[in-house]
């Protein structure tokens, strides 16, 4: 793939799949171990005003500047290196940023940017180039903040130890452009490329992300992320992680995640409506026995899929659930952990793919599959708990290989004698009342099985058949 112009290719890592050069190469994990262990408290309240003071040994306030060959830090606790505030201009290449000291309230950290190393706020503007971040103690890196706040970012390394270290970071409508940034995270909750409330937009070109962290994703959505020729390991995250209504969009991308799935798109608080995720031209490689290749729970959704490979461990192409992630960001929650949540309901369109693996969707989830553009999928459809739903539609230029028996709600096929359906020797079960152009007739299926109308004992048995985990 693209990406492979863009960088070396090593030796396998422990992880597997596509290790890249990346900045733990070179400041060994290993050395930071106690910070990388360092967890964020997230049990505190919750700051709904803005503070008025952002402490930082540089800033430039409502001022224009150009810097280049300079090297700062800071040492202190809730303290950034940088910051451009309040519609100021600020041009740097070849700097040299070190962080070190802990960030003490998440909340400001996260909403504000305290204690990130450059802290780009309130209508300001930043031009990057040629600069190393490394941090350490936990603190974001290159963080932007409200509206009309873009920073652009090129040639730029980023390193950090300690919790919730994201590599760019856009909170508060702000954006970041990055080209060929290459980030790598230790910490626990460390996303290489993150949103935050109310919602930030990332673009990021031609580069590499390494996050190693329970709760580090490659890409945290929160607003809108928009991905370019990215090479990705999320070591203890998905690729994604989406909460709420967000837009995520991966181009030419390569992305490997060994936790959770391989997207994990949610909604927090109360079930949201609107999430997208579109892939072109992308491959994900999920490595738990158990992950799926896209994960959804508590969320409507769409997603589009173009020329996308999923390659799973666990033969498992889409999960919708009755179910969303807590703060620990390392398993799924279910009832227990949160009595209101509601099932997922998924619309997924697939072009020019070919995807081996199943469906699953839990407890009234649904699953709508919509395949077409010369698509081929082996697999099938089942229940991971209680009541489960699928859609399933091919066009006449796509087809289907069944690996074991399905029941499908609306399923719609432009061939209508249903010969690009391989059966395997199983059957569909279809709804006679949603699927009336079938006449509720059986009709007999390449290698040996049936399309048919769902009987009473065909329900039971899907019921039955799966039960809990
Ligand atoms: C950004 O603007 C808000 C609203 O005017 C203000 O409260 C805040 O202090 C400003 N931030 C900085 C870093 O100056
Ligand atoms: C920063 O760079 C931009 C783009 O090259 C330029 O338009 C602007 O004048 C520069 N600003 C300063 C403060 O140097
Ligand atoms: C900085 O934060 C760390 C971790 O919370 C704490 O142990 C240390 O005492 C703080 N330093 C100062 C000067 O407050
Ligand atoms: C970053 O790279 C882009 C694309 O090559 C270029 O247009 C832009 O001027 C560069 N910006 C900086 C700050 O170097
Ligand atoms: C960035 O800085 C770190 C820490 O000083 C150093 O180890 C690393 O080699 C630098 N990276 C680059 C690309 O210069
Ligand atoms: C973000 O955008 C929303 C909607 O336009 C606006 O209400 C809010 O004030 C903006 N926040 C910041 C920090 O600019
Ligand atoms: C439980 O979910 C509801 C809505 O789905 C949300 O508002 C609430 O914050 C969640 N509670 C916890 C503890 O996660
Ligand atoms: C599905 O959600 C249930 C809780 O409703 C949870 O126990 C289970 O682990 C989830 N499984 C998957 C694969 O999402
Ligand atoms: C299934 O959904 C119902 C609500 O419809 C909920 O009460 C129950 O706890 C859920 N069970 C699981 C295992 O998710
Ligand atoms: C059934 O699926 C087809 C193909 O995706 C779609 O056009 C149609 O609107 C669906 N019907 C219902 C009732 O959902
Ligand atoms: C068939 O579809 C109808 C209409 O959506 C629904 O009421 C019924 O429960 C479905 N039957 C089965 C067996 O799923």
């Amino acid at each position: 793939m693209v990406a492979q112009s863009l960088i070396l290719l090593l030796p396998a890592l422990a992880l597997a799949a596509i290790p890249v050069q990346d900045p733990s190469d070179v400041i060994k994990p290993m050395w930071w171990t106690k910070d990388n262990a360092l967890l964020a408290d997230y049990n505190i309240a919750m700051i709904s005003t803005q503070p008025s003071d952002i402490e930082a040994t540089h800033k430039y306030d409502d001022t224009s500047a150009s810097v280049d060959h300079v090297a700062w830090s800071a040492t202190a606790n809730d303290t950034s290196v940088m910051l451009v505030a309040n519609g100021a201009e600020f041009n740097g290449s070849s700097i040299d940023i070190k962080k070190s000291g802990y960030s003490t309230n998440l909340n400001t950290a996260s909403f504000w940017g305290f204690n990130a190393a450059i802290n780009v706020a309130n209508a300001s503007t930043a031009y990057f180039d040629n600069v190393n971040v490394t941090v350490h103690n936990g603190a974001a890196q290159i963080y932007s903040y409200g509206t009309d706040t873009v920073v652009h970012v090129n040639n730029t390394w980023l390193y950090s130890s300690g919790p919730v270290s994201h590599g760019l970071y856009a909170s508060g409508n702000g954006t970041i452009v990055g080209r060929n940034i290459q980030v790598y995270s230790g910490g626990y909750r460390s996303s290489s490329f993150s949103g935050d409330s109310p919602g930030g937009n990332i673009y990021i070109y031609d580069s590499v992300a390494h996050s190693a962290g329970v709760g580090s994703a490659t890409y945290y959505a929160l607003g809108m992320i928009d991905a370019h020729n990215v090479v990705s390991v999320s070591e203890k995250g998905p690729v994604v992680f989406s909460d709420g209504a967000q837009t995520t969009s991966l181009t030419n991308c390569d992305a490997t995640a060994g936790l959770l799935g391989g997207v994990v798109i949610f909604s927090s608080s109360v079930r949201s409506s609107g999430a997208e995720l579109n892939l072109v031209n992308t491959k994900f490689t999920t490595i738990g026995k158990t992950m799926p290749g896209l994960w959804f729970g508590n969320i409507i959704a769409t997603a589009t899929l173009n020329q996308v490979e999923l390659n799973t461990a666990s033969g498992i192409l889409v999960v919708a659930n009755y179910s969303q992630v807590t703060q620990d960001f390392d398993y799924y929650a279910d009832y227990e952990d949160n009595s209101s949540l509601s099932p997922a309901e998924v619309t997924l369109i697939v072009t020019e793919s070919d995807l081996v693996g199943d469906l699953v969707a839990y407890n009234k989830s649904v699953i709508s599959w919509i395949l077409s553009d010369y698509s081929t999928w082996t697999g099938a459809a089942y229940s991971g708990y209680g009541e489960a739903y699928f859609d399933v539609a091919l066009d006449a230029t796509s087809d289907w290989t069944l690996t074991r028996d399905t029941t499908l709600q609306n399923f719609t096929d432009t061939l209508t004698t249903l010969s690009n359906i391989h059966s395997n020797g199983h059957n569909i079960h279809y709804n006679s009342t949603l699927n009336s152009w079938l006449g509720g007739k059986t009709v007999p299926l390449s290698g040996g099985g049936v399309a048919k109308p769902i009987t009473s004992t065909s329900r039971v048995r899907r019921g039955v058949t799966v039960g809990r985990r």
